[in-house]
C-alpha cells in the first residue's frame, strides 16, 4: 500500500454527490480511540526513555513503572478508570485534550500556540493588487464554505481508512474567548441563524463585511473588492489605538482586559461581531523589504506575529480561529488558533482557496450598489490604554525573541527516500535527530504530531522519533572505524522503526496521550499523583527539545510555529517532490540554540543521508 508506505498524512480524496446527513452518519460509523493495555505502554514508555534519559536515573523509573503496573496497583486502578470514561464518552481524550493542551495553557496564544503558514510570494506591490487577491481569496473560502454548509466536503481516508471530519466544521464562524484562569471557544457555524459576514482589519480598524446576498449567493469578486476598497478606502488614518493587540497578550493578563474591555455596550458588540463572523482578513501594511532569499522567514514572522507594535501585531485578532493575510507588499499566508483543529485542514482549504484563486477573472455583472461595510467601534478607557501599551510593550518583546529560519532545502525531496523505498517522513526525522546529535552530541526527547483521525473526534499523539535505533545511527554514522554498508543498515533500522511508531500512533496505540490519560485520570480520582508522573524522567520526557510537524501540501507553502520549550527547537515542514520547505523556530534569549544552524545541520544530515545510501550498491540493501 502506497499510501501507508511512503507517508502517514498523504491522504486520499473520494468526491461525493451531496448526501443529507452524510456527516452525522460518517461519523457516527467511525471507531472510538481505544485505551491501549496498561503494560503494553508501560514497557514502551521505557523503550522511549532509553535514548534520553541516562542508565542510573533510569533503573530508578523502570522500578517505579514496575510499583505502578503491579497487579492491583494504581495503575490498574486508574486503567480501569480510563476504560469506564472511554466507554461512556465519544472519545475519552478530546475535552481533556482541549482543556490542558490549549484552554488551560496560559501563555500568549502567538507564538507559542497559534501555527502560521506562509504562501509563495505574490506578484503585487500595491493596494489595488492587495484588494484583488483578497477579493478572490474571501471567494475562495467561500466556496469551500458552500461544501462544508451542504456536507459535499469530500471524506478524507488514510491507509484505508476514512478519518474524522469534525475538525472542518469548527474552524469557520468559530473564535476562542479569554478567560481569568482558562478560556473557551464558541462556533457560530450551527446557530439557528448562522452568520453571514467576514471581518476585515485595515490600519488596525475593524470593519464588518457581508459576504452573502439577500438570495444567499456568496457574493462576487468583483462585488468583494469594491466593499474592500470603501473599507480601506475609510480606514487611512493610522493613529488608531490597536485594540487587536490585547489578543496576543498572557491570557490571564487578556482575560482581565477582556472583562474590562467589554463592560462597554459599544465595545461589546464590536468583539461579539469579530468572534461571531466566519473568518478574518487582514489587510496589512508593506513590511520593509526583505531579499528574494529572505522573503519566506520574513513573511513567516508576518504571519506568527505581525511584526511587532509599529508594524502589523495591531492588524489581528489572535484569538479569531482563521485569520487570512494579504499584505501590501504581496506577502500572503494565514494564522490559525490552534484549539478547534490541527494544521492538515487548515492546509486542505489553503489548497482549495490557492486552486480557486488561479482561476481567470469571473465574468463582470452588473453590480447593484451595496451598503457601506459597517466599522467596529471601540471606546478606549485609560485604563484600557494603559492594557493595549502593556500588550504592545509584551508583544515587542516576543517578536525580539523569536529566531526564525524558513530553509528550502532544494536538493531532493520525497523522491529520493521513495526511491529507495524508505518513508519520506521517517528519513527527514531521522535527518533531524542526526542534525541535533552533530550539534549537541545527545538525542533529545522529539515530538512529532500523529494524526488520531481514524477515530471519533480524534486528534493527536506524539510520535517520538528520538528512538534506540535512532540514536545507534547517528552515533555510527560520523564513526571512522564503521562500515558503510553498516551505516546503511542502521540507517534503515532508524527509518523503519520511525515508521514503525507511526503505524502504532495512528492506530490510537502511542504511549503519551495514554499516559496523560492516566495522569489525568488520578488528578479526578483526587488521589495522589502516582510516583512515575512525579519522577525525572518524565519530566526530561516532556521536554521537548525538537518540537515537530509534517504538514503537507499540494501548495508550495510551509507552516511553522514556535518552539514549545525555552530551549528548544519548532520544526515543521511540508515535503514537496523535489525539494523540502522547513520553518525552524527557535528563541534568541536561549544561547545554545540557532534556528540558522539547524537548518544548516539538517540541510547536511540530508545530504550526508543520500551520499551514504548512493556509495552503497543497492544489492546490499
Ligand atoms: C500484557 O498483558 C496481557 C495479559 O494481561 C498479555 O496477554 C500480554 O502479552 C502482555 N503484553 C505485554 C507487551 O507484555
Ligand atoms: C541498572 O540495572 C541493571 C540490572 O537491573 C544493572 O545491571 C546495571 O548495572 C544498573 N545500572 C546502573 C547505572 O545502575
Ligand atoms: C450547495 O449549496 C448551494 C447554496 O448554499 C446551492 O446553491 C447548491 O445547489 C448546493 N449544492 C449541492 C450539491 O447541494
Ligand atoms: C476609493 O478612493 C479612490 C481614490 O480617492 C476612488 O477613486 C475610489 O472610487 C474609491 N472607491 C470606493 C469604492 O469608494
Ligand atoms: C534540551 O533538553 C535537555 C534536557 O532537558 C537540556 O539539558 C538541554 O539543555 C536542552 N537544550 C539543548 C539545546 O540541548
Amino acid at each position: 500500500n502506497i499510501c501507508l508506505l511512503f507517508s502517514w498524512a498523504t491522504i486520499v480524496l473520494l468526491s461525493l454527490t451531496r448526501i443529507p446527513g452524510r456527516y452525522l452518519t460518517h461519523q457516527e460509523g467511525l471507531p472510538k480511540l481505544p485505551v491501549p493495555p496498561l503494560n503494553q505502554t508501560c514497557d514502551r514508555y521505557l523503550a522511549v526513555l532509553e535514548p534520553i534519559i541516562e542508565s542510573e536515573e533510569l533503573n530508578q523509573t523502570r522500578t517505579l513503572v514496575e510499583e505502578f503496573q503491579r497487579p492491583g496497583g494504581v495503575g490498574e486502578r486508574l486503567q480501569q478508570g480510563l476504560e469506564r470514561r472511554a466507554h461512556k464518552a465519544e472519545n475519552w481524550l478530546s475535552d481533556w485534550w482541549l482543556q490542558m493542551a490549549y484552554l488551560d495553557y496560559r501563555m500568549p496564544v502567538v507564538i507559542h500556540s497559534s501555527p502560521g503558514v506562509v504562501l509563495p510570494r505574490l506578484e503585487f506591490s500595491d493596494r489595488q493588487g492587495q484588494i484583488r487577491y483578497a477579493a478572490k481569496l474571501i471567494a475562495g473560502v467561500l466556496d469551500f464554505k458552500t461544501m462544508i454548509d451542504n456536507e459535499t466536503l469530500p471524506v478524507e481516508y488514510l491507509g484505508g481508512r476514512p478519518l474524522c471530519m469534525s475538525q472542518y466544521y469548527r474552524v469557520l464562524s468559530s473564535c476562542r474567548i479569554p478567560g481569568i484562569k482558562s478560556d473557551s471557544v464558541v462556533n457560530y457555524a450551527s446557530n439557528k441563524t448562522p452568520p453571514r459576514h467576514i471581518t476585515v482589519v485595515h490600519n488596525f480598524q475593524f470593519y464588518v463585511l457581508d459576504v452573502y446576498n439577500s438570495d444567499c449567493t456568496p457574493l462576487t469578486v468583483d462585488q468583494l473588492y469594491v466593499q474592500l476598497e470603501k473599507i480601506c478606502n475609510s480606514s487611512l488614518q493610522t493613529n488608531k489605538e490597536p485594540v487587536g493587540i490585547l489578543t496576543s497578550n498572557h491570557r490571564n493578563s487578556w482575560g482581565k482586559a477582556y472583562a474590562n474591555l467589554i463592560r462597554d455596550k459599544t465595545n461589546k458588540e464590536s468583539v461579539r461581531a469579530i468572534q461571531k463572523s466566519i473568518f478574518t482578513v487582514c489587510l496589512d501594511a508593506p513590511m520593509p523589504r526583505a531579499s528574494d532569499d529572505m522573503y519566506r522567514t520574513r513573511a513567516a514572522v508576518q504571519m506568527l506575529h505581525g511584526g511587532g507594535s509599529r508594524w502589523n501585531s495591531g492588524n489581528r485578532w489572535f484569538d479569531k480561529t482563521l485569520q487570512f493575510i494579504v499584505g501590501e507588499d504581496g506577502a500572503c499566508g494565514l494564522i490559525y488558533e490552534h484549539a478547534p483543529a490541527e494544521g492538515p485542514p487548515i492546509v486542505a482549504l489553503i489548497d482549495h482557496v490557492v486552486e480557486y484563486t488561479k482561476k481567470s477573472d469571473i465574468v463582470r455583472t452588473p453590480m447593484a450598489p451595496l451598503p457601506m461595510p459597517q466599522k467596529l467601534c471601540f471606546n478606549i478607557s485609560p485604563e484600557l490604554k494603559k492594557d493595549i501599551e502593556e500588550a504592545k510593550q509584551n508583544m515587542n518583546i516576543m517578536v525580539q525573541d523569536l529566531d526564525m529560519k524558513v530553509h528550502v532545502f532544494s536538493y531532493f525531496g520525497k523522491n529520493i527516500p521513495k526511491s529507495y523505498k524508505l518513508s519520506p517522513d521517517a528519513f527527514i526525522q531521522v535527518a533531524l535527530q542526526l542534525a541535533y546529535y552533530r550539534m549537541y552530541q545527545h538525542c533529545c526527547a522529539t515530538y512529532e504530531s500523529a494524526s488520531l483521525r481514524m477515530f471519533r473526534l480524534g486528534r493527536t499523539d506524539t510520535i517520538r522519533s528520538a528512538s534506540v535505533d535512532s540514536a545507534t545511527f547517528v552515533r555510527a554514522m560520523d564513526d571512522q572505524s564503521i562500515q558503510n554498508s553498516e551505516k546503511v543498515a542502521l540507517l534503515e533500522k532508524a527509518v523503519k522503526a520511525h515508521r514503525a511508531y507511526t503505524d502504532m500512533a495512528i492506530r490510537g496505540q502511542a504511549i503519551d496521550r495514554h499516559l496523560l490519560g492516566l495522569k489525568l485520570q488520578a488528578i479526578e480520582d483526587l488521589s495522589a499523583l502516582p510516583d512515575i508522573f512525579m519522577d525525572t524522567s518524565y519530566a526530561v520526557a516532556n521536554h521537548y527539545n525538537l518540537s515537530t510537524s509534517q504538514v503537507p501540501a499540494k501548495t508550495d507553502c510551509v507552516m511553522c510555529f514556535g518552539p514549545v520549550v525555552p530551549d528548544g527547537y519548532g520544526v515543521c515542514y511540508n515535503p514537496m517532490e523535489e525539494h523540502i520547505n522547513f520553518a525552524i523556530s527557535a528563541f534568541n534569549s536561549c544561547a545554545d540554540t540557532s534556528a540558522t544552524r539547524l537548518a544548516h545541520a539538517l540541510e547536511d544530515a540530508l545530504l550526508d543521508m543520500k551520499a551514504l545510501l548512493e556509495q552503497t550498491p543497492k544489492a546490499k540493501l
